[in-house]
């Protein structure tokens, strides 16, 4: 059977950024985050007689290279849950700007999932498609849902999932800064796996981020920016002092990404809520309010071309499409 799904990306207030079990993706803690509507995936997923093995077509190129094992690994997870043994035809097209500190691992996973769980005839539900979209990437478990989600790190595989937290249904607004968009070196799954073993900083860095997550929940609740702002800026800023401190140390910051934190904290100077985070990678997200969206743009397209400006609004959870993905 022919199945396709699309998935948005989610961009990490409270970060996951360490694995306590490499092979199922068991995260150090939980992590929490927005769905956002401007970056998502769509995949379809056919089974097929004729195949020897996994075709995986990305954005109109037939993949050959570590990514289409990556791929072909995660569908034998599917198949391992599945009466069906058969190779798949897999045609992703990502409308999200690939590996630039966006997080399309999570989108793709999370469509991948979707697609490849109805595709297979395994389990469809929001639990089973949040753990199955783990086992590919981690922060692709959180994209099954939409708004402000959370993955419960859990103890073993059946307890770490994500779950919605609150639907965002409030003027809240990212605007993406695209300082580069080249493909970063050194991946998350490596740096964090450095952090973990060789950091100093990262004990500390667990411990905060589940203070972080308490604090978080009730001001998401009552739709406080101010609150959630600078909890999510201090929580990625512990992060990224955790890479500082690894062993070999490690940046994914640019001469821009430092200008756009500092453009924050001058609007912020001129009383206006906005606040950063940013991934692993040099690109930098600015939560804000709907209100103040023009007024920001208008300050950053000082520092940055428009193009590199993009404004997100808090988008849906993962969900089924008709048409076949080209
Ligand atoms: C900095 O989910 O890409 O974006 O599980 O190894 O595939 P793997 O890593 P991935 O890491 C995301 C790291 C982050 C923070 C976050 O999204 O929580």
């Amino acid at each position: 059977m022919h199945a396709a799904a699309r998935a948005y990306t989610n961009i990490a207030l409270i970060k996951y950024w360490g694995k306590k079990d490499e092979q199922l993706i068991l995260p150090m803690n939980s992590s929490l985050s927005l769905t956002i509507d401007a970056f998502y995936t769509e995949t379809s997923v056919e089974p097929q007689k004729e195949l020897h093995e996994d075709e995986v077509i990305m954005d109109g190129t037939n993949l050959s290279d570590a990514s289409a094992a990556k791929i072909s690994r995660f569908m034998d997870l599917v198949r391992e849950k599945s009466a069906s043994r058969l190779f798949a035809r897999i045609v992703t097209r990502n409308h999200v700007p690939v590996a630039s500190g966006f997080a399309s691992s999570a989108s793709g996973f999370a469509a991948l999932s979707a697609a490849a769980s109805r595709a297979y005839g395994i389990d469809c539900a929001k639990t089973a498609l949040s753990r199955l979209a783990r086992r590919g990437s981690g922060s692709a478990s959180r994209s099954i849902y939409g708004g402000f989600v959370k993955w419960m790190k859990g103890s073993d595989d059946a307890s770490s999932y994500a779950v919605p937290v609150d639907s965002a249904e409030w003027p809240i607004r990212l605007i993406s800064i695209a300082v580069n968009r080249q493909i970063k070196k050194l991946s998350s799954r490596e740096g964090m796996k450095r952090t973990v073993e060789t950091s100093p900083f990262y004990p500390v860095w667990v411990e905060a981020g589940e203070k972080d997550l308490d604090r978080i929940e009730p001001a998401i609740r009552r739709q406080y920016l101010e609150e959630i702002g600078k909890i999510a800026e201090a929580n990625a800023l512990r992060m990224h002092a955790a890479m500082l401190t690894a062993d070999p140390p490690f940046m994914y910051w640019e001469e821009g990404t430092i200008t756009a934190m500092k453009r924050a904290i001058h609007l912020r100077e001129q009383g206006i809520a906005c606040y950063f985070t940013i991934d692993a990678g040099p690109n930098v997200k600015l939560l804000c309010s709907e209100k103040d969206v023009g007024h920001i743009l208008e300050d950053l397209a000082k520092f940055f071309p428009t193009d590199a400006l993009i404004v997100a609004r808090p988008g849906p959870g993962v969900e089924y499409i008709d048409r076949p993905v080209q």
